[in-house]
């Protein structure tokens, strides 16, 4: 396939469904011509969480008119997209189900080659949308539904160092936002409170002290908080910044861990690239600056827009993958099925789609 100059993302794991157009010429740096995002917040707030069918059936009768406004936003007509690139896993496996199979559609109809993406992989490599940055590179990677960190060795080749063994980072900052009672997203509800709280006011655990390695735990922290909201004697404000400080102070030090790691296995990394919704974080910035400007590391936080869950990281992603000539050719594409787990370290190709052993929180 010869190297595609503009290119469309689809991106449906979640409860955003998206859809981007990308120009990335021979030579120059990729553009973002528009990137679309639709969330689903409303359509799940009843029941306190994402429901996968709702998911599922909000992704499939909105892909249309968020790629419709991709285009239109673009000042472009489908017939001039040279690839598709959609999300094929891991994630919600209905919502992935749709943007895929939406994806083949479109190839099909269009004549257009499809390559699926691994989303992990848009989230990894999303920091080349606004800058370029040298490999390897350590990334973390803290959202909602994920927690890692991974050497980023090039475009197709990565190699996880740390997981997540229980709750994700933003998962635990949703749920100790629902525990208080705040409203609307629970990151940033919990940041905005911890501006009026003492960070060690209330005492709480210090997930994983003393194990090796650079995973991550945040489920004994979120019992922690359970137990003394139900005692009743913190402040809301208190326990919003002990948590936030407990949590951020894990981040940070298994992150500072997988860096001693990487410089003595003599790994090359010199910078830290962090993404996913929690990298919105304040704190969370300023600790990563503290720890990178210590080891005297590069350290790029890639804009809000490209952090969280978006179709011009997927668009990118794909772009990479065709450029360094990897990925199923176009008829493996169209057989392709979505996958609802599918580690990164575990799959440098995409033709080596299967069954995977971990979810999507690992
Ligand atoms: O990447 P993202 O949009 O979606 C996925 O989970 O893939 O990340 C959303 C997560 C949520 O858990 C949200 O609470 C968290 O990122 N988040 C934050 C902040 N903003 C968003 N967590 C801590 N502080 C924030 N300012
Ligand atoms: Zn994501």
């Amino acid at each position: 396939m010869v190297n595609p100059t503009l290119i469309l993302g689809l991106e449906s794991s979640c409860d955003d469904t998206a859809a981007a157009l990308l120009r990335w010429e021979e030579g120059a740096a990729p553009q973002v011509l528009s990137s679309v995002v639709v969330g689903q917040d409303a359509a799940h707030a009843p029941y306190g969480g994402v429901v996968p069918e709702i998911a599922a059936r909000a992704h499939a009768s909105r892909l249309d008119s968020v790629v419709e406004k991709a285009f239109s936003e673009a000042k472009l007509s489908p017939g001039e997209v040279d690839l598709i690139a959609a999300t094929a896993g891991p994630g919600l496996i209905g919502g992935v189900m749709s943007g895929l199979t939406f994806a083949k559609g479109l190839s099909l109809g269009l004549g257009v080659p499809l390559v699926p993406v691994n989303h992990l992989a848009g989230h990894a490599l999303s920091v080349f949308l606004e800058q370029d940055v040298p490999f390897p590179y350590l990334l973390l990677l803290v959202s909602g539904g994920h927690t890692q960190l991974l050497l980023v060795e090039s475009v197709t080749q990565f190699r996880r160092l740390g997981t997540t063994i229980d709750d994700a980072a933003g998962e635990a900052f949703d749920k100790t936002a629902k525990l208080l009672g705040l409203e609307g997203a629970g990151g940033p509800a919990i940041e905005a409170l911890a501006k009026d709280g003492d960070a060690v006011g209330v005492e709480l655990p210090r997930p994983l002290l003393g194990r090796a390695g650079c995973d991550f735990s945040f489920s004994g922290l979120k019992t922690a908080v359970r137990q003394r909201v139900e005692k009743g004697d913190a402040s809301a404000a208190d326990v919003a910044a002990s948590f936030q400080g407990a949590a951020v102070g894990h981040l940070l030090t298994r992150t500072e861990r997988a860096m001693t790691q990487l410089a003595e296995e003599g790994a090359g990394a010199r910078h830290l690239v962090a993404a996913g919704g929690v990298a919105a974080n304040m704190t969370l910035r300023a600790g990563l600056e503290g720890i990178a400007a210590h080891h005297g590391w590069g350290l790029t936080v890639p804009p809000l827009r490209y952090c969280t869950d978006n179709a011009a990281m997927i668009a990118y992603a794909g772009a990479a993958m065709v450029r360094a000539g990897v990925g199923p050719t176009p008829e493996e594409a169209m057989g392709l099925a979505p996958r609802a787990r599918w580690p990164l370290d575990d799959t440098t190709n995409a033709t080596t789609l299967g069954a995977g052993r971990k979810g999507r929180k690992v």
